[in-house]
């Protein structure tokens, strides 16, 4: 299969080129995507057939729903049963944006999108790329990040490139995503709100809204967001995230090694291992997945990782990200 790139600028876009990548998810086909967390790979979520190639494309277990990313209420009212005021709420403050709302679903929501639950998360991006996509669809679409399952998310073009040539019909490129953590995933349809993965809206934002809201989901049994149960973010390289004393600890590694920490830092290690993580945690957040795909493609066995300083609001979600992608090892 041959896929076509289309490259659109978001300030200018081509609607042109918006219309025949609608078309082809009209067409039940599969079209990666921008938008402002990381690329998705969205398919018709009305279409059934389209999601489950999604789940084929990227190797998905199919135990894990997907997110239908939508262009505005009414249409995000066609998937839910109802919108709980508790939703209003968040949807008023943070949509457009990194932020998707679980709820009871309507019977339109196909069979393989929520992967037989009786929710669905929904998520109105502010990209105006996939926004105009969405819109030009006129339906939802059903869009899991745009990696082969185990990878870390896509937040350029060129990795979805990597992962999918020649997989899928079309990708949409547009530059850098802006937070480069995938969206904040929130349980609305519950008594109490849970989020369950965390992202650029953060926890202490939420509870401005909802002061009950509270991080769930890692209990026994059931997870109640699936995706969390596999391994995820996971580079080929074995990452270690250190909390003091980088330099040295460096030391006593040998083999191609790569160090993220952060610019003010760049003096305490040799230039060729050195892997920028920028000023802050939120650069930071915006480059970790592509640091840990670079190193990768460098054949760098170790990676030895900054703790984040936790000085943003997107820092819960980068520490649960880079945590994930070390498997828990920290020195
Ligand atoms: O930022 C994002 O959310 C990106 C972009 C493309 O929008 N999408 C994304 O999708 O990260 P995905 O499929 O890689 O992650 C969705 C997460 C998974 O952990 C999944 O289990 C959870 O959301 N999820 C989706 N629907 C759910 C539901 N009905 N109940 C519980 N968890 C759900
Ligand atoms: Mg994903």
């Amino acid at each position: 299969m041959k896929t076509t790139v289309l490259e659109v600028d978001e300030l200018n876009i081509d609607s042109e080129k918006i219309n025949m990548a609608a078309s082809l998810i009209n067409e039940g086909r599969l079209v990666a995507f921008p938008t402002e967390t990381v690329y998705g790979l969205g398919a018709d979520a009305d279409n059934d057939e389209a999601v489950k190639s999604i789940f084929k494309a990227k190797g998905r277990p199919s135990d894990n729903p997907l997110i239908v990313h939508v262009s505005d209420i009414s249409m995000c009212e066609k998937y839910v049963s109802e919108i709980p005021a508790t939703a209003e709420k968040l949807m008023g403050r943070f949509w457009g944006g990194p932020l998707t709302i679980i709820m009871k679903k309507s019977e339109r929501a196909c069979m393989s999108v929520s992967a037989g639950l009786n929710t669905v998360g929904i998520r109105l991006p502010s990209h105006p790329v996939a926004h105009a996509l969405i819109k030009a669809a006129g339906t939802g679409i059903a869009a899991p990040s745009a990696n082969i399952s185990g990878k870390p998310s896509p937040t350029v073009a060129e990795h979805v490139i990597n992962d999918f040539n020649g997989k899928i019909d079309c990708i949409i490129a547009s530059g850098a995503a802006k937070y480069g953590v995938e969206s904040t995933v929130i349980d609305l349809s519950e008594d109490r709100p849970k989020i369950l993965r965390p992202g650029a809206v953060s926890l202490e934002m939420i509870r401005e809204l909802l002061p009950d809201a509270e991080y769930g989901g890692g209990g026994k049994g059931i997870p109640k967001s699936p995706g969390m149960k596999y391994k995820h973010y996971a580079p080929e390289a074995k990452v270690f995230v250190v909390k003091e004393d980088l330099a040295n600890k460096a030391k006593s590694f040998s083999g191609a090694v790569a160090i993220m920490d952060y610019e003010e830092n760049r003096a305490l290690y040799p230039d060729e291992l050195f892997f920028s993580c920028g000023a802050d945690d939120s650069d930071y957040a915006a480059r970790l997945f592509c640091l840990l795909r670079l190193a990768d493609s460098r054949g760098v066995n170790v990676i030895l990782a900054r703790d984040p300083k936790l000085d943003s609001e997107v820092s819960d979600a980068l520490k649960n990200r880079l945590y994930k992608a070390a498997g828990g090892e920290v020195l």
